[in-house]
């Protein structure tokens, strides 16, 4: 038996700080409250912020397939060490995760990780792709039930990008229908592939900022809008990805207004990266949807202090530096990481009670998840914030395999000193 008493700490929920002892004994939590001086070990946590372990609804990892940049174990540390203990992963790997096979090898290669649970959406490109996803949501096999239960939804990408896996548009509409019928909830890349195209072809300039011209805001207000009249016909649950400009934003506003299922989520490079910073950065801050100007940074600040955001997702996308530096800039591939970096960066700005439903309590009930919060019986990870420390970004500090980010030297609040 070993039990750690975490003593002292400020418990974050939905409603504010709670000054409670916690003590867990092997992996269960079994008294919050106050707890006498008794364990294996106790750790001081007066002054400090405690946090369930956090939740990331979009990631990268890279495995399988693409191991050079990413795996899911660097990737875990890297999650872990940022207070990030549970992650959806996207099903852009190779093989992509659009089969039973591909979901069941993912499965099997995340049992080994221990930092961090990692889910994953599967991908729909084609008929057959929605056809194998309603016989997992809906076969009484044993073996599909227990590949369900770590699968946390669709993802759709409306256009392409990295990875090439755009659905064929004809299909859409079937997704939207089929997914709500299942009960599926549906995340998608929102961007206009017709808007993206003209752009790209009235496109002259060799210039970096390009990227964000020939995906323009319009593009991402334009397929929000359409996935949203799909969702008004059929009720999907549908959360729009990496939300980043004031436009989309008005036409989730309007859809929740309206009662429907629809919630978003907004990356931390897109609340901190503007236009302005392709002169420093370059392919360093090349994503998709791209950034956009600061007056969509501070919209979706603001969005996120009153609530109109649903999540925070890093989008956590890592490319070698070698891949970002080599060749044309505008054919360099388009991500960046992000997953260790979300906590600090919205300490900085954001009241801790947010950032608990931004980064636990909202993604976990979109996809579904069941992760536990920390109360007497759960496994909770229980993550402790010291977020009076003040620091800067630095690449050699983080953990994750790309070595790079495009936030180094940003100053931010808070420490994640201890996962438990
Ligand atoms: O910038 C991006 N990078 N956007 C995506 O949609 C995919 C991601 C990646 O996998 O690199
Ligand atoms: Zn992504």
């Amino acid at each position: 038996m070993t039990s750690t008493l975490i003593k002292g700490g400020s418990i974050v929920t939905a409603t504010g700080l709670v000054r409670a002892d916690i003590l867990k004994v092997d992996g269960v939590i079994t008294k919050v409250g106050v707890v006498e001086d008794t364990a294996d070990e106790i750790i001081n946590a007066v002054g400090h912020l405690i946090f369930p372990g956090l939740i990331d609804c979009h990631v990268h990892f890279r495995e399988p397939g693409f191991e050079h940049k990413a795996t899911m174990k660097s990737e875990s540390v890297s999650a872990r060490a940022g207070g990030v203990t549970c992650v959806c992963d996207m099903p852009n790997t190779n093989p992509p995760t659009v089969t039973v096979a591909a979901l069941s090898d993912c499965i099997r290669r995340a049992k080994n990780i221990t930092d961090c649970d990692i889910r994953f959406f599967f991908g729909v490109t084609s008929g057959i792709h929605l056809a194998t996803l309603k016989d997992l949501w809906t076969s009484n096999s044993e073996e599909l039930q227990s590949f369900k239960k770590r699968c946390c939804g669709v993802k759709l990408y409306l256009d392409h990008s990295t990875g090439n896996q755009k659905i064929e548009e004809d299909l859409i509409e079937e997704v939207f229908a089929a997914c709500a019928e299942c009960n599926i909830p549906i995340i998608a890349h929102c961007e206009d592939p017709e808007i993206n195209r003209l752009a790209k072809a009235a496109s002259m300039s060799e210039d970096i900022a390009e990227h964000s011209v020939m995906r323009p805001v319009k593009s991402e207000a334009k397929s929000i809008q359409k996935a949203i009249a799909l969702v008004k016909k059929y009720n999907t649950a549908f959360h729009v990805a990496h939300l980043t400009s004031k436009r989309g934003l008005e036409f989730v506003t309007k859809a929740k207004a309206e009662g429907l299922p629809v919630t978003c989520e907004v990356a931390p490079h897109h609340l901190l990266l503007s236009t302005n910073d392709y002169k420093e950065l370059g392919t360093l801050c090349k994503m998709n949807p791209p950034v956009r100007g600061v007056a969509d940074n501070e919209a979706l600040w603001q969005a996120l202090e009153e609530g109109a955001v649903d999540c925070v997702a890093s989008d956590h996308a890592p490319h070698t530096l070698a891949e970002k530096q080599e060749g044309r800039p505008l054919d360099a591939p388009s991500g960046v990481p992000g997953v260790e970096t979300s906590l600090p960066i919205l300490l900085n700005r954001l009241k801790p009670e947010r950032i608990y439903k931004l980064m636990f309590e909202n993604p976990n009930r979109i996809f579904g998840l069941g992760k536990e919060d920390i109360v007497e019986g759960s496994k909770a990870d229980i993550v402790i914030v010291d977020a009076t420390v003040k620091k800067e970004i630095h690449a050699a500090d983080l953990h994750g395999m790309c070595r790079w980010t495009p936030f180094e030297g940003r100053e931010v609040r808070g420490e994640v000193t201890r996962v438990v």
